[in-house]
């Protein structure tokens, strides 16, 4: 199907949150670049994962303001949400392995905060609420099924708990209140900007810097990798066209790629020794699979541009060109929480 007009249909004035992070940066580029674009306020508690060189393309944009501050803030986000009339919700904690260390960050950001902003919808009486979800509500997944919107959810990990959460707050204020919720549920998600504790950046700032890659058991765990582009793009679909009280998984919907193709991919195209390659013990409660059916979005005319392999080439050579942007992030409370992950994972004399 065609690419349908979303441009033309977004909402006007957007509050985004999160907007300082990796997809929710490249959903505000994508929208200040369009001809006619939104405006956009954009509130980010800069966390870890938060940061303003994700942003800079945008800085003197006329449409576009930032906000540090908490989406658990209530007295900010009622603030901002009396100025808008949608919004996008990415802010989060992300990151499963983080969520398995300190978990207490997800409940409060990805379920309370997600609340906080629900309420300050309502009584402002928005005219779009999307909320971010993710794949992984759905946990892992037998082949040869791909998850389907209706599928129930069934969440392993806390980082995926605390995003079903969020969620189920979401369609509770739909039903309850008629909020005019919309939920995107995207794939494992990979480009430029993203921090370097996911696969992908930290496989390749590692492959760059001769560091090993720490495999988690047999590398053979598989996931529907994502241009962040493509996700963006879906986004903004589904921001303007979906259906609301409707969720749409945005992925790229072929075969999952299993972790070592990606590990040795990396290294080819980093042009390393497979020698870098380490097995360390597997995650607690590893998903082996998640793959998603994307016909939905594919009705909405939206589908994704870029195959992996060549998104992949694309992406290492930006994390060669972009020193300047990851090796600042990858240092001190980085290095600390790296130790923390992976050296119990790693056992006694391996070198991480
Ligand atoms: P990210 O970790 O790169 O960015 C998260 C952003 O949220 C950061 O800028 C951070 O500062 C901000 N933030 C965190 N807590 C906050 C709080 N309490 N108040 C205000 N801001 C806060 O995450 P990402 O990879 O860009 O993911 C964005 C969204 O997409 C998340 O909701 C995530 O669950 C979802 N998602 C991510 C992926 C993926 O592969 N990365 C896939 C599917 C869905
Ligand atoms: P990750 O990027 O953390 O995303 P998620 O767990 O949210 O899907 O992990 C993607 C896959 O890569 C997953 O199967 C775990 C695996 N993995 C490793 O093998 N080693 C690592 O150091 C990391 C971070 C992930």
């Amino acid at each position: 199907m065609a690419e349908r007009d979303w441009a033309s249909e977004l909402p006007r004035r957007l509050l985004v949150t999160g907007g300082a992070g990796f997809i929710g940066s490249a959903f505000v580029r994508l929208l200040l670049g369009l001809p006619d674009p939104p405006g956009i306020t954009v509130l980010d508690a800069l966390t870890y994962a938060g940061n303003l060189a994700n942003l800079e393309a945008v800085a003197d944009h006329p449409g576009y303001r930032f906000v540090h501050g908490n989406i658990c803030d209530p007295v900010v986000v009622e603030g901002l949400a009396g100025e808008v009339d949608c919004i996008v919700n990415f802010a989060a904690e992300s990151h499963v392995d983080r969520s398995i260390l300190d978990p207490g960050a997800f409940i409060q950001t990805d379920v309370y905060g997600t609340f906080v902003l629900l309420e300050a919808a309502r009584r402002h009486h928005h005219r779009r609420f999307l909320q971010v979800s993710t794949d992984e509500i759905y946990g892992d997944v037998a082949a040869p099924h791909r998850s389907r919107e209706d599928d129930p959810p069934r969440p392993r990990s806390p980082y995926a708990a605390s995003k079903a959460g969020g969620e189920m707050q979401c369609w509770a204020y739909h039903e309850t209140h008629r909020l005019p919720i919309v939920v995107t549920r995207g794939s494992n998600t990979y480009g430029p900007y993203q921090f370097p504790e996911k696969i992908v950046p930290l496989f390749i700032t590692n492959a760059l810097d001769e560091r090993p890659l720490p495999i988690y058991g047999g590398g053979t765990a598989v996931r529907d990798y994502l241009h962040v582009d493509d996700h963006a793009r879906g986004i903004a679909t589904v921001l303007a066209l979906g259906e609301l009280g409707r969720a749409y998984n945005i992925g790229q919907g072929d075969d999952p790629i299993d972790g070592l193709s990606v590990a040795r991919a990396i290294l080819q195209l980093t042009g390393r020794d497979p020698s870098l390659i380490r097995h360390v013990q597997d995650r607690p409660g590893h998903d082996l699979r998640y793959a998603l059916d994307t016909a939905r979005m594919r009705e909405l005319g939206w589908a994704p541009t870029r195959a992996f392999a060549p998104g992949l080439a694309a992406t290492v050579a930006w994390y060669r060109e972009r020193r300047d942007w990851w090796e600042p992030i990858k240092s001190g409370a980085f290095w600390d929480f790296y130790q923390r992950n992976y050296r119990p994972l790693a056992g006694a004399g391996s070198q991480l």
